[in-house]
């Protein structure tokens, strides 16, 4: 599939593109795989025997791909062949039909530190092969369009590696003497090779079972350390909650014999869904109140979620190549997100995906690293599991579940499975189905998948005597490679709320936005109306519309649709914050929703969220040109006004609200929010009663709720409890790696103005760990969201960033790509902080030796 090449003047290397349109079938099937692992000492040694049958009438040979092999020898049907590999490539003549392929490699997993393929993790054994990882564990053509019914077998040393797994059903275990120990892995399902998993190493399980709606009884269990055994129980609750809602919301059961999941420490990504093998970051499996906080525990569930439901979206149906990525990853994120909403407090969820899009995907899809959620070309795949593959391509799903209506999208789905079952497909045949099953033309709906850019809708209303008329028009602004875009078809959810009766008039209307402009009316209007608008935010668009802050407090306080009501007191907020204006209507609003709350009209969790002003860098994003420092200013002044103009009211929320134990259901959950929300503004106003009740709240936590709450609360300040909350917490959870995470997060976020040096020392500390990703993340990730201190107007923040980023590369090139992502923003910013960020990217792909995943990434923020 190798294409042309993208020549980067300033690059040392030539970047070999993949496009979509070059798709071939592929040449070779390999109906079979035979996997031998020797996974004793530095070296594991791997034999592969494929059966390959030609796949149409050609005569091109076998080409294989290979990344840091050692090939001891290939086999075409039991005859050595003189096989030199060429780069990553090997090419295989083969003169009949079919034939048997062996070959045996060795390979360093200790010595891999990119994740990628079989690696080494405190002492185990495990791999990632999603994306292309399979071609670093032996010879194969790794593409996800190539499924194979695999049967592995894995020897080891018994004391080393006492427990040994793969995909599919194990085998009985054989003891062969001399203290080693093997087992034969076979799986039915026939799979692409980025499915392919094996885990070896000194685990213990958390074990359970769940009985299917068919009757089968499936094993389940969950591996971790011995010592973080006691954490996993949250995880296997979540699991059994989504196999049997997977059962119920799309009629899909699980296939196995067993289903495992295992935590690891060192793991590029959150999670992956090997068929059978489920691979976790442990990050999203390991929780209990002392360690994790109430978003972590929601954070395990839905990745827990995400990953069960990757069995049919992803792994039953899988992709034809990577261009469909979202195929699976945009419908399994939506389908996590239902499940989560189904888990309660469905408000909340909502509120927090939109947040969760705004802040990574708006930008994102603004700048120079925007692409539709169907790409049509990369250089590296692994730099395409972005927001926009992933959220977008989520909000996407659910605007054909909008369209199409419940049942609607159930059939689509059912024929889906129907139709593809043991297939790898496109986005292209998900929704054909989609069609056939609803009837309904989505030829317009499909330049979702091939359009960048977040579109805008404009709103216009004009009223004549009872009638409102609304006009509706779409714009959307060019992208890197797309000028002209035409129309979208866009679902939009709005209502009319009377500005008398503070209640919504007749229905919540659904309008198809297909044309530059439509127009719709609400009639018989007996008092002045206000529009509630893109309600459950129905589209990822922006919308631009007239409001007086008036309207906006009104609406904070009446709208009926709770994403509606959340996004007015945003509007309100990011209006106030845009100028230097008194921030009294803001404050007001705020003080009209925590009456609501006191009064029990609105619940603790939906007033936490409410009360909460946006992000600096969100609001930087409203912006033409961000400004830092107004910002800055700005925002902490009016946060001091809400928190010292209620102050007595922040006491009352947090007494009411704080002390609510350990239990996770939404309202314990809701309160622990909102009492943590009350105790940072109680200490932002500022008295020395709030600083102790912080420290006291620290002192006492029985969860890390409330812990890490009251250390945020008081990481700002200046006083001694903050010192000794910061240094109990290090001591405290030593080792914890995802509690030490949030030790360095805490401070790479933090507002002082020491903290660019804070950061800088921090990198010297003896628990920072750059080959970790989520210690990496943890701070150097983290600095970069903190848009005060990472864009100090001396560029220090984006030197440090880069000089990260560079060490990193030689490290792991996945792991370092995704430190460009924050360069990429420089043409939001004033022209000297454009020329700083410019000079750090220019440096990145000017040294010599840079990773194709750091030149790509550093390539594109560039243009
Ligand atoms: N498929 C996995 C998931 O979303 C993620 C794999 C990540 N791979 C990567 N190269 N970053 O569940
Ligand atoms: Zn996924």
């Amino acid at each position: 599939m190798a294409g042309m090449q993208m020549l980067d003047a300033r690059a040392a290397t030539p970047l070999d593109i993949v496009r979509l349109k070059d798709y071939r079938p592929p040449d070779w099937l390999v109906p079979n795989v035979a996997l031998d692992f020797d996974l004793d000492g530095p070296v594991t040694v791997v034999r592969a025997t494929l059966s390959v049958v030609r796949n149409g009438l050609h005569d091109r040979p076998l080409v294989l791909d290979g990344s840091r092999l050692e090939t001891s020898w290939v086999e075409i049907d039991g005859a050595r062949v003189n096989a030199t590999p060429q780069g990553d490539t090997l090419t295989l003549a083969i003169a009949g039909d079919r034939a048997t392929v062996t070959s045996e490699v060795r390979i360093q997993p200790a010595a891999n530190s990119r994740l990628m393929g079989l690696y080494a993790s405190e002492g185990r054994l495990v791999t990632q092969c999603e994306a292309e990882g399979f071609r670093a564990i032996t010879w194969f053509p790794d593409r996800p369009d190539v499924l194979s019914s695999y049967t592995v077998r894995l020897a080891a040393d018994k004391a080393r590696y006492p427990v040994l797994l793969s995909n599919g059903d194990p085998g009985v275990l054989e003891d062969l003497g001399d203290g080693r120990h093997a087992i034969t892995w076979t799986d039915p399902w026939p799979k692409p090779c980025y499915l392919f998993a094996l885990v070896a190493g000194d685990l213990v399980a958390r074990e359970d079972s769940f009985t299917t709606m068919s009757g089968r009884k499936v094993r389940l269990a969950i591996w971790t350390a011995e010592a973080d055994l006691p954490r996993s129980a949250h995880a296997m609750a979540a699991l059994k909650a989504s196999m049997a809602w997977d059962e119920q919301a799309y009629g899909r059961e699980y296939d196995l014999g067993e289903f495992n999941i295992v935590a690891v420490a060192d793991f590029n990504a959150g999670a992956m869904e090997n068929k059978g093998l489920n691979i976790f970051n442990s990050k999203y499996v390991l929780a209990d109140a002392e360690t994790a906080t109430d978003a972590d525990f929601d954070a395990v569930a839905a990745v827990v979620a995400h990953e069960y439901f990757h069995n049919w979206t992803g792994n039953r149906v899988t992709c034809r190549d990577w261009f469909q990525l979202s195929l699976k990853e945009g419908l399994t994120v939506f389908r996590d997100q239902q499940f989560s909403a189904d888990q309660g407090s469905a408000a909340v969820r909502r509120i927090d995906d939109v947040r969760g899009l705004r802040a990574v995907q708006f930008p994102e899809d603004a700048g120079p690293l925007a692409h539709p959620i169907r790409p049509d070309h990369y250089a590296e795949i692994a730099n395409f599991y972005t927001a926009t593959i992933y959220n977008k391509g989520a909000e996407v799903i659910r605007m054909l579940h909008t369209l199409l209506g419940a049942d609607g999208y159930r059939r689509g789905a059912d024929l889906y499975f129907d139709r593809h079952d043991g297939q790898a497909v496109t986005c292209e045949d998900w929704l054909a189905a989609m069609e056939s099953a609803s009837k309904r033309d989505l030829g317009q709906f499909r330049r979702w998948y091939e359009q960048a850019g977040t579109p805008r809708i404009e709103v216009h209303a004009a009223r004549a005597g009872r009638i409102l008329t609304v006009a509706l028009s779409q714009r959307l602004a060019a992208t890197p490679g797309q000028s002209v875009k035409p129309l979208m078809h866009i679902p939009f959810r709005l209502a009319v709320i009377g500005r008398t009766s503070g209640k919504r008039i007749g229905a919540e209307r659904l309008v198809e936005l297909t044309g530059p402009e439509t127009r719709i009316t609400f009639e018989g209007l007996d008092e002045p109306v206000l529009l509630s608008l893109n309600r459950g935010f129905s589209a990822p668009v922006v919308v631009d519309a007239q409001a007086s802050r008036a309207d906006l407090a009104f609406l904070a306080a009446a709208d009926d649709d709770p994403f509606a009501r959340w996004e007015a007191m945003q509007r309100l907020a990011l209006d106030v914050l845009a100028t230097d204006d008194d921030p009294a209507e803001l404050v007001a609003a705020v003080g009209a929703t925590l009456a609501a709350g006191e009064a029990g009209s609105l619940d603790a969790a939906f007033v936490a969220e409410a009360v909460l002003l946006p992000t600096e860098a969100f609001i930087g994003d409203q912006a033409k040109m961000v400004d830092v420092e107004a910002i800055h200013r700005r925002r902490e002044a009016a946060r001091t006004a809400i928190a010292t103009v209620f102050e007595d009211r922040w006491w009352a929320a947090y007494r009411r609200h704080s002390g609510s134990g350990t239990a996770l259901t939404p309202e314990a959950k809701g309160a622990r929010r909102l009492a943590n929300v009350a105790l940072a503004y109680l200490v932002t106003a500022g008295s020395a009663d709030a600083v102790a009740a912080a420290a006291t709240q620290y002192a006492d936590a029985v969860t890390m709720t409330d812990r890490l709450g009251a250390l945020t609360a008081l990481i700002n300040t200046s006083t001694p409890e903050r010192d000794t909350a910061l240094a109990d917490f290090h001591a405290r959870f030593a080792g914890n790696n995802d509690v030490i995470d949030k030790w360095f997060t805490a401070q790479a976020l933090a507002s002082r103005s020491d903290t660019l040096d804070r950061v800088e020392a921090l990198l010297g500390h003896p628990d920072f760990n750059p080959a970790n990703p989520n210690r990496l993340r943890a701070l150097v990730g983290a600095f970069a969201a903190n848009q005060r201190h990472f864009h100090a107007a001396s560029g220090a923040g984006y030197r440090l960033l880069a000089g990260q980023l560079l060490a990193v590369d030689k490290i792991n090139p996945q792991s370092a790509a995704r430190l460009a992502v924050p360069l990429g923003r420089w043409k939001r910013f004033d022209p000297a902080r454009q020329a700083l960020m410019r000079a750090e990217l220019e440096r990145i792909v000017g040294t010599a030796g840079v990773s194709k995943d750091v030149l790509e990434m550093a390539s594109r923020a560039l243009a």
